[in-house]
């Protein structure tokens, strides 16, 4: 457990006009798919947060020649698709499980061994989605006997494709069998229960890779080549997310968020808000590399409880956290259901967010999937994030609407995906301090 904890002084509004962070996954992917271009990929707009650092650290270990981060400018020297070489240690990928899955794929199809290994919640988080199938593709991956890390990569595996049908709505699980099929002999399919967030699929096809989708099903046939693009990388709608809740349920509020991702895949958060009653307007949409953007206005507008559709649920599965803040102030009862998922993702994001919302004195039950809110006052008080970087923004949010101060505990995380959160975050209005 981190001792960095937040200290946010009740009340406030959110005002002005901001750029939050570039988008986590994208950075992700930029590293990865530069790495394996021909060519030089040179990024704007990274996000210099832990997690997508521990990519790219990932990647200079396995010899790719990496400039930056620089105010957000990176630009990834290609090896090409058989240029790696093998790491002298093992690859620490911190807090990250996108890394951590889309990497096992990737280097499931290299000549050489290597160990993947994380941070305690990683390191209990579930890779036998990855890895049973990356196992029928022809990898050979060791983990734990529970199905966690550390994992041992096999190389000199020969894969071939398969037809994948993916038990969970997982982008991660279904890139990291892309990024294998790179190296497979045949035709890797993957069909997906709901749609998932797209990046790597959009960022394959900038880079010149075939690739056919069909509805829920994606395909592509090993041994063709990427070469080098531009990557203009979007402000992150996760992080703009707690922005939007915050101005939403805190009155006087009146916030722009500019050049905010609105791929299609990813904005869940702004549907489920609006059918809360939320007033965000969407303006100066653009495309960047690939990629829809917009600025975004938010102002405060009362909220409604709601019964949240299982649709939504994969396009705006980061944001259940703050979600749940905006239902704590709305009017009325949410309901949450088909969002088993959040129970394995950096922490119980059913269970923590239960807790932190009754210590605050909000009606909030946990179910097997999901949660029950029933709206009302919010108090004040303690609570423990768990180390999990969008609990604690989530609940800093909700001091806007607090009866009295909001102390929370374990924040360090926060910089795997925001760094200067507080700051960007008190720029636009919030009364908070980070200690230790
Ligand atoms: C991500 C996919 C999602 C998401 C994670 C980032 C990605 O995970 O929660 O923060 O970049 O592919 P799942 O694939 O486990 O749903």
């Amino acid at each position: 457990m981190s001792d960095t904890s937040f200290q946010v002084q009740a009340g406030g509004q959110l005002c002005g006009s901001l750029r939050v962070p570039g988008d986590k996954s994208i950075s992700h992917r930029s590293i990865m798919l530069g790495a394996l271009a021909s060519g030089v990929t040179r990024v704007s707009g990274f996000l210099e947060g832990e997690d997508s650092l521990a990519t790219l650290a990932a990647f200079r270990a396995m010899g790719v020649r990496i400039d930056g981060p620089d105010a957000g400018k990176v630009t990834v020297h290609g090896v090409g698709l058989h240029g790696l070489q093998a790491p002298d240690a093992p690859l620490y990928l911190g807090n990250s499980g996108t890394s951590m899955r889309l990497m096992s794929g990737l280097l499931a199809g290299q000549a050489f061994d290597c160990v993947l290994t994380g941070d305690a919640s990683l390191s209990g988080r579930p890779m036998r989605r990855v890895v049973t199938p990356l196992g029928s593709m022809g990898a050979r991956i060791d983990s734990t006997a529970q199905g966690t890390a550390p994992l041992h990569i096999h190389g000199g595996a020969m894969l071939h494709g398969i037809d994948y049908d993916m038990p969970v709505a997982s982008a991660q699980v279904k890139s990291s069998l892309l990024l294998a099929g790179l190296y497979a002999r045949g035709t890797t399919c993957v069909t997906e229960p709901a749609p998932t967030r797209d990046h790597t699929e959009r960022m394959l096809a900038g880079m010149g890779y075939p690739l056919q989708r069909d509805g829920a099903r994606v395909c592509l046939d090993g041994g063709h080549g990427l070469s080098a693009i531009e990557i203009d990388i979007p402000a992150d709608i996760s992080s703009a997310a707690f922005f939007l809740v915050g101005a939403s349920i805190a009155p006087g509020s009146n916030l722009q968020l500019q050049h905010v991702g609105m791929n299609p895949t990813r904005t869940g958060v702004i549907e489920i808000l609006r059918r809360m009653g939320a007033d965000i307007e969407v303006g100066n949409e653009r495309d960047a590399g690939g990629e829809p953007v917009a600025d975004l206005r938010v102002r405060y507008a009362p909220l409604h409880g709601i019964a949240i559709p299982a649709a939504l649920v994969p396009l705006a599965i980061d944001e259940f956290p703050v979600i749940f803040v905006a239902a704590a102030c709305a009017e009325g009862r949410t309901v949450l259901t088909g969002a088993e998922e959040l129970r394995v993702k950096e922490s119980d994001r059913i269970q923590v967010m239960a807790d932190g919302l009754k210590r605050l004195g909000v009606q909030a039950q946990a179910t097997p999937d999901g949660m029950i809110i029933d709206g009302g006052t919010l108090g004040s008080g303690c609570v423990d994030s768990h180390g999990d970087h969008r609990i604690a923004m989530s609940f800093a949010m909700a001091a806007l609407r607090a009866q009295g101060a909001i102390d929370i505990t374990d924040c360090a995380n926060v910089n795997t995906s925001f760094p200067g959160f507080v700051a960007l975050a008190r720029s636009a209005g919030l009364s908070i301090q980070s200690a230790g």
